[in-house]
């Protein structure tokens, strides 16, 4: 199949392109290469035969025509976005441009080459998306597919008004669509001001680890190979129109996420003292969301998908990747924001 990634240089995307070349897929990867964008992530596949590069916005109208048109793909999947939640509290507006806007053109530029082509059936619009569209969940209870939309920060809405338009294109021109709504993903290529390698690095350094509040919020982990399988695997056997929660089965707390990288570094990399000496808990994100949790049934029981990697490996792999890999993180940490507390502003 050829597909067409947007934000195939960023941290998931980049593993769906690197997945799909090892799978035989050809790949047209689109992006236009924000703060959060690193072509090394595609490097190992940037000379394969059926791996190309477009720099390009998905809100330039003309450049998705051109793109869609010259490369002619069998399916896109639509990655690009702004993805930092802390950045969305402190600079809103980039979030509705490109989620929102950027998905309105990618939608009507994607709709128009498939009419042109003659509506073929087996055609796809993948649109790839997050499971905080969901809200905050108390202690117990997880979300299904057919929970009800309860966005509560700039980024969760944006990425829910863009679900929206998705569903809406589907139902009333018969866009071919599919929807996966996914946890917290980590592991390697993970830019470093998300929380895991935020936690890596800063231990690496001797700096103090910043856990937000009490560090209790919970998060459902889903090693990012695991989620571009399950991406892969939704694409090739969803049927149009159905939306997957996909999730890793792995919940735990921020505090017990940022124990264990500790352990695991006082084992890879001892420093003489322990690690969690460097935890500092700092002033909580506003409207911080207690705990997300997937319900994955919908996916394991219609197309077979279940995450490979325990939280506990994935984790051991993610600190390998992180220590063995100075050359890829450091020159990014001089990246704008990075490094800084962002999304206090409130
Ligand atoms: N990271 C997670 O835990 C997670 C979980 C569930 C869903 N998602 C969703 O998965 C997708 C990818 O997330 P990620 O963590 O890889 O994000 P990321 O920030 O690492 O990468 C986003 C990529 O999109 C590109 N991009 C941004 N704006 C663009 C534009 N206007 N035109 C073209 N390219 C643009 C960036 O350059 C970057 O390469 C997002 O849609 C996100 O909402 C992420």
């Amino acid at each position: 199949m050829k597909i067409l990634v947007t934000g195939g240089a960023g941290f998931i995307g980049s593993a769906v392109v690197r997945l799909a070349i090892a799978r035989g897929h050809s790949i047209v990867n689109v992006d236009t290469l924000t703060y959060a964008a690193c072509l090394e992530n595609v490097a190992s596949v940037g000379n394969a035969p059926g791996y190309a590069f477009e720099k390009a916005d998905i809100r330039d109208r003309a450049a998705m025509d051109r793109i869609l048109a010259a490369h002619d793909p069998d399916a896109v999947m639509h990655l690009a976005a702004e993805s930092h939640v802390d950045r969305s509290i402190d600079g809103p507006s980039d979030f509705i441009e490109t989620n929102v806007n950027g998905t309105f053109t990618l939608l009507e530029a994607t709709r128009a080459f498939w009419q042109a082509k003659g509506r073929p059936a087996d055609f796809r619009f993948h649109h790839i998306s997050t499971d905080e569209v969901f809200g905050s969940l108390g202690p117990t209870g997880k979300f299904t597919e057919d929970t009800p939309y309860d966005p509560r920060s700039p980024y969760s809405a944006s990425k829910a008004a863009s679900d929206h338009l998705v569903r809406a294109w589907h139902e009333t021109y018969g866009l071919p669509v599919v929807l996966t709504n996914c946890s917290n993903n980590y592991g390697p290529f993970h830019f470093p001001e998300k929380l895991i390698p935020v936690v890596i690095l800063n231990a690496l350094a001797g700096k103090p680890i910043p856990v937000y509040g009490k560090g209790e919020n919970v998060r459902d982990w889903l090693y990012v190979e695991d989620h571009a399988d399950a991406l892969l695997t939704v694409l090739e056997k969803g049927p149009v129109g159905r939306s997957y929660n996909i999730g890793g089965e792995n919940e735990a707390r921020n505090i017990d996420i940022v124990r264990t990288i500790c352990a695991l570094l006082d084992e890879m990399q001892p420093a003489g003292a322990p690690h969690d000496r460097l935890i500092t808990f700092v002033t909580d994100r506003p409207g911080h969301d207690l705990r997300y949790a997937i319900d994955p049934t919908r996916i394991r029981t219609e197309l077979g998908w279940r995450p490979s990697v325990t939280l506990e490996e994935g984790l051991r792999r993610t600190v390998r990747w992180y220590l063995d890999n100075e050359a890829w993180w450091r020159p990014l940490q001089a990246r704008q924001g990075v490094g800084q507390r962002l999304g206090v502003k409130a």
